[in-house]
């Protein structure tokens, strides 16, 4: 190869590179370790004096050349690959990020509870407060149940040991029925309040446990009647259980109403036609319900003539556990993580 047209025909190739590992290729055979310019200038030594000078400054010349087209042409596929880089690796800041943690699921209680708490909201019921420690009076003796009566032994009560200071008897409630004198001191009618919490028995078995949940409700306004406290417990109980299903009332006893009634609804599970749940009767008994005794309103000092009104009061876990299935009343304080994972319910967010 004429030497003259060397630095050509490598420009042009070194020009027509594709990728930067052809250019590479190119950069190593002609300056390379073992590189044609390379090998060229180590043989400069072999010539004559005279012909050494000339030939070394060309082919310093050259080198200089191909460096130069090598930079050039490194510095443009850089570039493209960059682009095409740019182009296909685009990140979409849009999309919704990964989530790193699954979600955790309400515990059914809670789930209940909420539920409770957004059916009644829907009917016009607000929060009322009624405190755990509560005294003898407000627990029993102002619901009506004196001392000595009989059906404070339904309730086996937790006392507080007494200690001097104290000029009252401390129960843990037994019901969340002493929100209903809290009220009833607080609150002058119309009013329609809802109480939910905890409350303690002195009970362990497979059904029950030492404490549980009730859910309280109580309206108290001029004309409200039994027909009314029907239409609302069996709308409550629809909007609970997302479903129409039929409801009765059956007369019952309970100190603090008069008339009282428990409300069954038709079972869940088989529509009425009887299974293990309803104990084939066909109804599943849910609350207890009645129009406010007139030695209750007393407390408030309210005539029934006046401004009558409803009570009622249901288990939470009772609720709970047939709305979600769930089997067993000591699942729901063991704290199992299956058990969250198979009976946790996904929160929804509050409307
Ligand atoms: N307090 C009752 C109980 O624990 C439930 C109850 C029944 C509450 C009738 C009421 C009611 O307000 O009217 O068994």
């Amino acid at each position: 190869m004429d030497k003259t047209q060397a630095p050509k025909a490598h420009t042009n190739a070194i020009a027509a590179a594709a990728t930067l590992a052809e250019l590479e290729d190119l950069r190593i055979g002609l300056l390379g370790l073992n590189g044609s310019i390379t090998q060229q200038l180590k043989e400069l030594g072999q010539l004559p004096p005279e012909a050494r000078k000339a030939r070394g400054a060309e082919l310093n010349q050259e080198k200089q050349q191909l460096s130069e087209a090598l930079a050039a042409r490194k510095a443009t596929l850089e570039a493209a690959a960059l682009a095409q880089r740019l182009a296909t690796e685009r990140v979409d800041i849009t999309l919704p990020a990964a989530s790193p943690t699954p979600l955790g699921k309400l515990h059914p209680l809670t789930a209940a509870k909420e539920d409770i708490a957004s059916a009644l909201k829907t009917l016009g019921f607000v929060h009322a407060f009624g405190p755990e420690v509560e005294t003898d009076d407000f627990n029993f003796t102002k619901l009506n149940l004196p001392a000595h009566h009989p059906a404070r032994q339904d309730q086996d009560t937790f006392y507080l040991t007494p200690w001097a200071e104290l000029k009252e008897t401390y129960v843990l409630r037994t019901q969340t029925s002493n929100v209903q004198i809290r009220t009833l001191l607080a609150t002058q009618p119309p009013f329609r309040v809802m109480g939910i919490g905890r409350v303690y028995r002195r009970d362990y078995d497979l059904t029950h446990t030492p404490q549980f949940h009730q859910v309280e409700g109580m309206m108290v306004e001029a004309g409200t009647t039994f027909a009314h406290m029907a239409g609302v417990l069996s709308e409550f109980l629809r909007l609970f259980f997302g479903q129409q299903l039929k409801t009765r009332l059956r007369p019952h006893y309970f100190p603090f109403t008069e008339p009282s009634a428990e409300v069954d609804m038709q079972c869940l599970f088989c529509k009425g036609s009887g299974c293990k749940v309803c104990k084939n009767t066909g109804w599943l008994e849910l609350l207890g319900c009645g129009m406010v005794h007139r030695n209750v309103l007393a407390v408030g000092g309210l005539d029934p003539e006046v401004t009558p009104g409803f009570a009622f009061g249901a288990g939470v876990e009772r609720l709970a556990m047939l709305k979600y299935g769930v089997p067993d009343l000591r699942l729901f304080y063991e704290s199992h993580g299956q058990f969250l994972r198979q009976f946790g319910q996904t929160p929804v967010a509050a409307a």
